[in-house]
């Protein structure tokens, strides 16, 4: 069955895989949203099923919500949750601090607000997704659809006095209609080529009327796991400065496989 899965694939699997060695039984997880996230819910799904694993999921997307119940790990919102110890998350993009920019997949504000809300983020990703300096991936910024031009003109003439090699901001859709998030806001896409001040650009953008958040994640990941085609995974952990390798061996016969 593995043989059906391209290398990049394999890479998000393998880091999927590795991460949810870090949940433990009774643990409150959040469930991140994106294609590396969603091998994250079905391995969880797997040790609930399989090995009788008790854990609360918090999904970041209704999309993750559903797929949760599908693989038989019992849902809550934030609100029941309230804190939670630990949230596993795909992203578009990392740099060596761990600094991230997500959004990719229109999930970006619950992700923020459910990372934010627990012990320990675990990014996981597959290889590809690593940068010398954030920017070369649309950084996508939410914003209600009232008055989202002239949300857009204040961006735009606002990144004129930041350090970004590229200005141009685009309207994300969904064919022929605006891109809609969870929350009924639309995305802006900020074609920035290289950011050379993330922390001063995720606070500043935030200070314009009508932007709900942006994609920058900066302090809050915590552990990377960085998946290869080959199995092999990297575990960095930012706090305590060590990495680790391992390797993961694909099962031909995995049920996860199964329905891919
Ligand atoms: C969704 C996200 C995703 O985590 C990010 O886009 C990565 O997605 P994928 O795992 O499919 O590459 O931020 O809002």
């Amino acid at each position: 069955m593995s043989g059906e899965l391209s290398p990049i694939d394999k890479a998000k699997f393998v880091a999927a895989k590795r991460a949810v060695d870090f949940v433990e039984d009774g643990m409150r997880v959040g469930l991140g949203t994106g294609s590396t996230a969603a091998w994250m819910v079905r391995c969880l799904g797997e040790l609930v099923r399989e090995d009788g694993m008790q854990i609360k999921g918090v999904p970041t997307s209704t999309r993750t919500a559903e797929l949760a119940r599908q693989v038989g790990i019992e849902v809550i919102s934030l609100d029941e949750a309230k804190w939670l110890d630990l949230t596993i998350d795909g992203a578009d993009e990392f740099d060596a601090n761990l600094n991230l920019i997500k959004g990719g997949g229109g999930a970006l504000l619950q992700e923020k607000i459910v990372a934010t809300a627990s012990d320990q983020m675990i990014v996981i990703a597959d290889v590809a997704k690593e940068v010398a300096q954030l920017g070369a991936f649309p950084l996508p910024v939410e914003v209600i659809p009232f008055g989202w031009q002239t949300s857009k003109a204040l961006i735009e003439e606002t990144l004129i006095n930041l350090d970004v090699l590229g200005r141009d901001t685009t309207l994300r859709m969904n064919g022929d209609a605006p891109f809609v998030t969870d929350e009924g806001n639309y995305l802006l896409d900020m074609h920035l080529s290289r950011i050379g001040n993330v922390r001063q650009l995720a606070l500043v953008i935030n200070q314009i009327p009508g932007v709900v958040e942006n994609g920058l994640f900066i302090d809050i990941c915590d552990v990377v796991v960085i998946g290869h085609g080959d199995g092999k995974v990297e575990v960095r952990d930012i706090n305590t400065g060590t990495v680790e390798e391992d390797k993961i061996d694909f099962l031909e016969n995995d049920n996860l496989f199964a329905d891919f």
